[in-house]
């Protein structure tokens, strides 16, 4: 098989490629280069620079790499960007996907793997309960790069039934960690990132809201280490190959509900600082808990994770102190 992967040189899509092709696949990357870095991409890896707006160069592209399968993972992904730039984000992420597809579709490449993630889910119910989000929660996203991702997901399942071509959504929880530390994440949107940031400037992280209805009061989420969450795209692309017809949605997570104050406390276990954090208000929008049930993934595809938390911090640690050598404690 040969895959494309648009957004193969980000963080995640260069997890994916590199999963990919120790598990004897060939891969083809597919980035604009926007976020992406040319760097991540390894030797023998072909790149091919372009936007997935441009139908004609993914026409080419699938053409002449002979492409039997498709990775979509470039996307606009800032949950408070989308809020004052919509129509950027319906065009990057709705926009973007239709052209690829009809691109996809004409070329009659048999498999897709959808880049989803837990935002499709916004405030879910069953977490108020204390519930775990399974892929049967309903689904009412709470900002517009949450509805792109949704309506993605519709539109990959209605062309796949429609086109016969063999579909999954992978709907991400919190995505942190690295396999190496040159394919570290560089954006600092997310907690992990933040708080390291802040530990490198010398100043407490910020903890933003304690007065949740949970354990310590401060939002619990369910962490997945990249590299686990890259070998969930090789089994599902493995799938949509072996059986045509296939159509899933699939929540990847751990199953395991870790606050931010846990994660500042083991963050500061392995990065040897000890600022204690500083409480500021909520951020607004933010649902105090958001854990997967992996039940679906582990029966479907025979896919668990592998690494923990303390895994995801000690490599996203040495992923940052490659860029930031200054944070190391001493
Ligand atoms: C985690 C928790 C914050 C920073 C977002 C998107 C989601 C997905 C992943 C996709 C929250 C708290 C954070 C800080 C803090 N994106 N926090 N202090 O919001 O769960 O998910 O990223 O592509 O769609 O919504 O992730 O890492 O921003 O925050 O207290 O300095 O950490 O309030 O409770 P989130 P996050």
């Amino acid at each position: 098989m040969t895959w494309l992967i648009t957004g193969g040189a980000g963080y995640i899509g260069a997890h994916v490629v590199r999963a990919l092709t120790e598990a004897g696949e060939r891969a083809v990357v597919y980035d604009d280069l926007s976020t992406g870095i040319a760097e991540r991409v390894p030797d023998g890896v072909p790149l091919v620079v372009g936007s997935t707006l441009d139908g004609e160069r993914v026409a080419r592209a699938l053409k002449d790499h002979s492409v039997t399968g498709v990775v979509h993972l470039a996307a606009k992904k800032q949950v408070g960007e989308s809020v004052d730039l919509p129509l950027h984000y319906y065009r990057e992420n709705v926009e973007g996907l239709r052209v690829l597809l009809q691109a996809v579709t004409a070329a009659a490449v048999p498999s897709f793997v959808f880049s989803s993630s837990a935002a499709v889910y916004g405030m879910p119910s069953a977490a108020r309960e204390g519930a775990l989000v399974t892929e049967e929660t309903p689904c009412v996203p709470m900002s517009p790069y949450g509805e792109t991702k949704l309506a993605g997901e519709w539109l990959v399942r209605a062309t796949g039934r429609a086109h016969g071509l063999s579909t999954a959504s992978l709907r991400y929880f919190n995505v942190a960690g690295a396999a190496a530390p040159e394919l570290a994440d560089t954006g600092v949107f997310n907690l992990i990132p933040m708080v390291f940031e802040k530990l490198t400037e010398g100043v407490p992280p910020r903890v933003f809201g304690d007065d949740y209805p949970t354990p310590d009061g401060t939002c619990v989420r369910d962490y997945i280490h990249v590299a686990d969450l890259a070998e969930a795209h090789v089994a599902a692309a493995r799938r949509l190959a072996a059986a045509p017809g296939t159509d899933l949605t699939l929540n990847i997570g751990r199953g395991e509900g870790v606050s931010v104050r846990e994660m500042i406390d083991r963050i500061n276990e392995v990065t040897g600082h000890t600022l204690a954090p500083a409480v500021t208000p909520r951020r607004p929008g933010d649902p105090p808990r958001v854990v997967a049930s992996a039940d679906r993934i582990a029966a479907e595809l025979a896919w668990k994770a592998k690494y923990d938390v303390h895994d995801m911090i000690t490599s996203a640690w040495e992923g940052w102190v490659r860029l930031h050598p200054e944070a190391r404690r001493g």
